[in-house]
């Protein structure tokens, strides 16, 4: 018989092992291909800011609801977690009023699926901000390349790919930090890598549903949902 109980590896070790498929694909897909190199039409780069900034929003009050009723979360996620704003300015950089801005219908259902998951199962909203905080680990190079493409002088303009500017590192690890340092129990981990996966994918969907809104791009999503 073995006695020998699985060690728990922490909660960031979990998410990195068990998404990191999800971010491969996330990686290649045509969405993120166009975009490092500089093939995205600019209105099609604007609408992509326009219904992430949908997503955020929701992941958002999911948070600040949270963390007034679970101190775990309060120690992770401080204002600095909040990057909608940052959306907001970003969009109004590139000549548009976030109010004028409307959810693509692909984006009000990731919305909505976003809120149901997160009333299933609260934690959830952890594994969601796991992917969008880590982003901006590609996001830092990613940034680069549209700064080159689009003739920016930035940082304005890709501020949305990297909201921490010169402290990325720091408060990624931070993030890192504060989540394993929070205790979360297997099961509450199990959540929310299944979360995690959902994110990943909700991004390569938003990306999908922008291309397709945006043919003069001329590059198509991949074949199947995603
Ligand atoms: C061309 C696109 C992308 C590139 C080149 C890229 C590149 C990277 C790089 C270099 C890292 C840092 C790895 C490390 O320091 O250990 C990273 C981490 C990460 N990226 Fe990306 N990425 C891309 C797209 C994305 C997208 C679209 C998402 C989310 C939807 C994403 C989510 C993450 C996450 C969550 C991490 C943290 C992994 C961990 O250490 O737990 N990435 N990425």
């Amino acid at each position: 018989m073995n006695s020998m109980v699985e060690p728990f590896p922490g909660v960031m070790e979990a998410l990195r092992t068990r998404t990191t498929e999800h971010h491969e694909r996330a990686e290649k897909h045509p969405f993120q291909k166009a975009l490092v190199s500089g093939r995205l039409p600019r209105p099609a780069y604007r609408e992509n800011i326009a219904q992430l900034m949908f997503i955020h929003a929701e992941l958002e009050a999911r948070l600040r609801t949270l963390r007034e009723s679970d101190p775990r979360v309060a120690a992770i996620i401080g204002e600095n977690r909040f990057h909608s704003g940052t959306f907001e300015s970003e969009l109004r950089f590139l000549g548009m009023e976030p109010g004028a801005a409307q959810a693509l219908p692909e984006v009000a259902g990731l919305v909505d699926e976003l809120r149901v998951l997160a009333a299933r199962e609260p934690l959830a909203a952890l594994g969601m901000v796991y992917v969008l905080e880590g982003s901006t680990n590609g996001g830092v190079f990613i940034a680069k390349a549209v700064t080159r493409a689009y003739g920016l002088a930035g940082p304005e303009g890709t501020r949305w790919l990297n909201p921490h500017g010169e402290g990325q590192r720091p408060a990624w690890i931070a993030f890192k930090q504060a989540m394993d340092g929070a205790g979360f129990t297997p099961g509450e981990a199990e959540a929310m890598v299944a979360a995690a996966r959902w994110m990943f994918d909700a991004v390569s969907r938003v990306g999908s549903a922008v291309l397709a809104a945006h043919p003069e791009a001329g590059v198509s999503g991949p074949s199947g949902a995603r």
